[in-house]
């Protein structure tokens, strides 16, 4: 009795052992990463935020503009494109139905490349900077990208067949010096945090830490928290959260689909805590896919809607203090002033507030001073925002762009869809320029 029951107590020790053992084992090889990181630099020139990736065999490194709401990555093989790795998705399978594509090319007749095979799939790359798209092939690569704990740079991980389309000179025409296509993060099954997700098998969540500087980098995270930035805030603790909200109709690609880009629920603004008087109904979606909110990598500034654009400009002015000089006005912006009376964080008090209010009155996303104002020489500050083209009726009411989400950090949650955001980190003594690339564990 007593032999029997010490033998099964050893046995189980041996079990919990050999448990133990394999574990610790696979978290040394650690093919299971808990999250990713790429590393992001704005680019003085055009504004665009840049990464670069590891992609093909023999791995080379490809720079590509980050665009939040775009469907996929995308290259320009027409550049030429060697890998002994690429595989073309054949019509019809898994890989393309992750596009829900049913575009298929029966017969290429030009010589066998990434953007010409037979019996392969493809879709309709954009430059969403440029507003130019054309078609191209459905393939995998190998992709190899950086892992972290959040706080440290891990080491380089491997994904064996990372889908991306090929796109060519026309479509790549805009982009930054030395950038060849696009890293597409949309919400979509091909985009960037859905593959990678789905292939290391981490929460479909990723964050986005734009930096201001075009000397320091930021950076985007895929998986769960902690983000850690120097000196120690984990950005990812007090996110504020709002629905992430489907627009059904996409403004691109096929009939049927549903927009790959972020939308939230914005109901109304208020400046200084003073709603303005805007057309509220053009800040919900209609069934054509027009109105609402998004939020946008590929815009520098956010573009207003022409009725919201002067209702927001005239409320600013008027909420401005009064030693604030106005100034001429310097193009694209409707609004600028001598920074004199305005402190040189733009955060203390004197800028106005913009609030994006959300789903109730207590939750707003506001803008303060380091992401409403510009300088656009010395001494002048504008009001960050552009107005949407008016020859045409605009797709979206309110695309928030890049100068009001740098140092915020925004984190996009597709299995629960909803969007956490921080409002600036300069009120909480971090930028996005401060995780640590340098570290490791
Ligand atoms: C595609 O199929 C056609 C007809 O069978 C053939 O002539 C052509 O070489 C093939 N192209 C490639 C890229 O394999
Ligand atoms: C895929 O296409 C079908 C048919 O056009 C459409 O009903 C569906 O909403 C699409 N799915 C996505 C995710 O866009
Ligand atoms: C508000 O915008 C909606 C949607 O564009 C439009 O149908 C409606 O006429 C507008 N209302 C006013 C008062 O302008
Ligand atoms: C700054 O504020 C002071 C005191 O309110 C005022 O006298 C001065 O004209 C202001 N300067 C500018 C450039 O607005
Ligand atoms: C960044 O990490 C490296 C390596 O762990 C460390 O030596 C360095 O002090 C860190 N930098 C800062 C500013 O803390």
């Amino acid at each position: 009795m007593a032999s029997s029951s010490f033998s099964s107590l050893s046995l189980t020790l041996l079990c919990f052992l050999l448990i133990l053992i394999v574990s610790s084992s696979v978290a040394q090889t650690s093919s299971r990463p808990k999250a990713l990181l790429l590393k992001v630099t704005k680019d003085a020139k055009t504004l665009q935020y840049v990464t670069q990736v590891s992609q093909r065999t023999p791995l080379i490194p490809v720079k590509l503009t980050l665009d939040l709401g775009g469907d996929y990555m995308w290259v320009n093989c027409e550049r030429g494109y060697t890998s002994s790795t690429y595989r073309p998705a054949p019509c019809g399978s898994a890989a393309c139905q992750l596009l829900n594509t049913t575009s298929c090319t029966t017969e290429c007749y030009s010589a066998p490349a990434p953007d010409c095979y037979n019996n392969t799939c493809g879709h309709g790359p954009t430059n969403s900077v440029a507003n130019t798209g054309t078609s191209g092939q459905l393939g995998a690569d190998v992709f190899a990208i950086q892992s972290t704990d959040g706080k440290n740079v891990l080491e380089v991980v491997t994904d064996p067949r990372l889908y991306f389309v090929c796109g060519n000179n026309f479509i790549e025409a805009g982009l930054a010096s030395g950038v060849t296509g696009m890293a597409g993060l949309g919400r979509t099954g091909a985009s960037l945090p859905a593959q990678l997700s789905s292939y290391f098998r981490f929460d479909p969540k990723f964050a986005l830490c734009l930096s201001s500087s075009t000397r320091s980098s930021g950076v985007v995270f895929f998986g769960n928290g902690p983000y850690t930035l120097l000196p120690n805030v984990d950005a990812s603790s007090s996110l504020t959260y709002t629905p992430l909200i489907i627009n059904p109709v996409t403004e691109n690609g096929f009939l049927g689909d549903a927009s790959p880009k972020y939308f939230i629920g914005v109901t109304s603004i208020k400046i200084n805590d003073k709603r303005v008087p805007i057309n509220e109904s053009l800040l919900s979606i209609d069934a054509e896919g027009y109105g609402g909110t998004t939020i946008s990598t590929a815009d520098p500034y956010t573009v207003l809607e022409t009725s919201i654009y002067s209702a927001v400009v005239a409320a600013f002015v008027k909420a401005m203090p009064k030693n604030v000089q106005r100034v001429p006005s310097v193009a694209p912006f409707g609004a600028c002033f001598s920074s004199n009376n305005i402190s040189s964080t733009r955060l203390g008090p004197g800028v106005p507030s913009i609030d994006l209010v959300l789903q109730s009155k207590s939750v707003y996303w506001r803008i303060v001073g380091a992401n409403s104002m510009v300088e656009v020489k010395k001494n002048v500050l504008c009001l960050g925002f552009v107005e949407a083209r008016t020859d045409f009726r605009p797709r979206f009411a309110v695309v928030i762009g890049g100068h009001q989400i740098e140092d915020n950090l925004l984190q996009f949650d597709l299995s629960t869809s909803r969007l956490g955001f921080s409002s600036s980190l300069l009120g909480r003594s971090t930028t996005c320029a401060n995780f640590n690339f340098t570290s490791t564990a």
